[in-house]
């Protein structure tokens, strides 16, 4: 049942570019305009809409991070992210015309469906982007939108975090094409992008082996850090999540920009710190700022591993490990840098000789809060 493979997670890394393409599977019309008629908010009601505020726990809180840059680009509507397990305890200002995202792939994870509950009685709409048909979270929202990345077994979320991406993104271009922001005109070439995106997940995945290979290097790593920017900051997040759950070593993401505010004390001699570069395409200010931030922490000792868009050679000279994903649109990105840091965390913890797919004190539903 694990295809050949010795872990669910290898499988379902591998997957990945399926569970994309299944995730995009009919939701977009001969037009190349997108139609999500299954989620059951009307057009009216998403042109009601004056802020988004998604909730989530865990990879899935990461998925939610990355959603607030799609939607508030594509959508100009205001949009905050929260971990679900500290929504309700703040009261937050909810009304009907608020649109909760609730993000879960098991669809049973308690802290949401409380946040949820919350949520809908301030009177607020709740959209559901769940892996699980027919789960509680979905059951209890007003509208979902299945992701199809089918069962995911391993404790650690890959494909159900990748999945979850798209579903963000095309929730966000399907507000844009509803209330017809200057985005709705764009949202043709955007899921044009994004169809292409599983045959570059496949690429990232057949350049594997020096990853792993990295990873088996490592296995003495006390600690390892994880930098990144814009989108690049909530897939170190994920990155250091990984390496945390399955290897037991202490990982922490940090957004690049705050390196100069406090983290870059811990930069010691043979330090591994990963950083995910933003493309040099578009916010090429950002990219320069990043290719600095390699410099420092290299020049402080540590060892960097950068993942980089083909072509971009500024990050060379400054590169002790180079791991190269396709070009690809700015908010998309994500979904390619993230698959390194899957397969370093997966191969990091089998070399440790931890059971990849059930580590300690973790399940795969939190059904408690
Ligand atoms: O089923 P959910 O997406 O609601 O689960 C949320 C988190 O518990 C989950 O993503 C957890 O962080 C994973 N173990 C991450 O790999």
């Amino acid at each position: 049942e694990k295809g050949g493979y010795a872990w669910f997670m290898q499988k379902e890394i591998a997957e990945q570019p399926r569970a994309l393409a299944d995730t995009l599977l009919g939701r977009v019309d001969e037009s190349g305009r997108l139609s999500l008629d299954e989620m059951r908010l009307s057009d009216d009601e998403l042109r009601e809409i004056d802020k988004i505020v998604v909730i989530a726990c865990g990879t899935a809180y990461h998925a939610g991070l990355v959603a607030k840059y799609a939607i508030e680009h594509w959508t100009r509507i205001p949009c905050e992210v929260e971990l679900a397990s500290e929504f309700r305890y703040r009261d937050p200002i909810l009304d009907r015309q608020t649109l909760v995202v609730a993000v879960s792939q098991s669809g049973e994870t308690m802290d949401l469906l409380m946040a949820l509950r919350h949520a809908r009685e301030q009177g607020s709409r709740v959209l559901a982007i769940c892996n699980t048909n027919g789960s509680t979270i979905p059951r209890e929202s007003d509208a979902v939108l299945y992701t199809h990345a089918g069962p995911e077994v391993a404790v650690a979320s890959t494909k159900g975090f990748l999945t979850q991406l798209v579903a963000c993104y095309l929730v966000a271009l399907y507000l844009g094409q509803v209330r017809g922001t200057k985005w709705g005109d764009e949202v043709t070439a955007v899921v044009r992008d994004l169809a292409a995106m599983p045959e570059k997940v496949e690429k990232v995945l057949e350049a594997m082996e020096p990853v792993r290979e990295l990873a088996r290097s490592l296995v003495d790593a006390r600690s390892v850090l994880f930098l990144g920017r814009h989108v690049g900051y909530p897939v170190a997040l994920e990155g250091a999540l990984k390496l945390k759950e399955l290897a037991y070593i202490h990982a922490e993401g940090f957004a690049a920009g705050e390196l100069k505010h406090g983290p870059i004390a811990l930069i010691e001699d043979g330090l591994p710190v990963i950083v995910v570069a933003p493309s040099p395409r578009g916010r090429s200010l950002l990219h320069d700022k990043v290719v600095s931030n390699i410099q420092e922490v290299r020049a402080r000792g540590a060892r960097t591993i950068v993942i980089a868009e083909e072509g971009d050679e500024a990050v060379v000279p400054y590169a002790d490990h180079l791991v190269r994903v396709p070009a690809s649109p700015v908010l998309l990105q994500p979904l390619l840098t993230t698959v390194p840091l899957q397969e370093f965390a997966c191969e990091l913890a089998a070399a440790k000789g931890f059971d990849v797919d059930q580590p300690r004190n973790l399940a795969k539903s939190v059904t408690v809060e």
